[in-house]
């Protein structure tokens, strides 16, 4: 059986773009009930349509305050019949009313190694900072900003001198692998958590080698 989900995205939905290529790929198991963006004019509207997926505005700016119209979208996506809520670029922070309403069943991308550059600017803080690893992390949303238990992370390297465009072009990239992968731990039932940990059936405790292949970035040389 699939896994329902709906998209949340507030501009370009290059992560929802890459999530609806491999659904109808028949790689990624979900049936995407409905995308929805706070923003008229969202890129991802246009991606959704394309496509033929149900897609609609709620633009926030209509409602009084944050609660309320929280309240309006859990009330949508309830109806949609989606399990799992996935943020794509959803520019705004989810109330505890939501995150109640959907508890362990919302997930986020963010373009940095949480918990390093949490917040809006994750790849572009941790370029100005000077890092020489970068990433890119799906979580579980909880109520803080970009605090929530970590699914899976990819580590992408910073080339010298590399500006902010060039390192986001790589980060999206994968973005757009550990995303759907994500989502397909969770429509195979894989994923489990307990605390800030998560598990991913069957074991994934075995994997990393004492001796170490490990991503080092810039690579060791020899003698090191
Ligand atoms: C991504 O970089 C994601 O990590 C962040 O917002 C961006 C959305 O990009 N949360 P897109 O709209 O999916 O292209």
């Amino acid at each position: 059986m699939p896994l329902n989900i709906a998209i949340l995205a507030s501009g370009n939905g290059s992560n929802a773009q890459a999530m609806m290529d491999k659904a109808a790929a028949g790689t990624l198991d979900v049936n995407i009930r409905l995308v929805v963006s706070n923003r008229q004019g969202a890129g991802v509207l246009d991606r959704a349509r394309k496509v033929g997926l149900p897609h609609l505005v709620l633009d926030h700016t209509a409602w009084s305050d944050r609660a309320a119209y929280d309240g309006a979208l859990a009330e949508v996506l309830r109806k949609s019949g989606a399990e799992v809520i996935a943020l794509a670029g959803y520019m705004r922070l989810l109330s505890p009313c939501f995150l109640k309403a959907f508890e362990g069943r919302v997930i986020n991308i963010h373009p940095a190694l949480l918990p390093s550059f949490a917040g809006l600017h994750g790849g572009a803080d941790a370029l100005a900072y000077g890092v020489s690893i970068s990433g890119c992390t799906v979580h579980f949303v909880e109520e803080q900003m970009d605090s929530g238990p970590v699914i899976i992370q990819a580590a992408v390297p910073v080339n010298a001198g590399e500006d902010i465009e060039c390192l986001m072009e790589r980060l999206h990239a994968m973005e757009h692998r550990i995303y759907p992968q994500a989502l397909q731990w969770l429509a195979q039932g894989r994923i489990t958590r307990a605390g800030r940990q998560v598990f991913l059936a069957p074991g994934n405790e075995r994997r990393v080698r004492s001796d170490g292949d490990w991503f080092v970035w810039p690579p060791l040389e020899e003698n090191f």
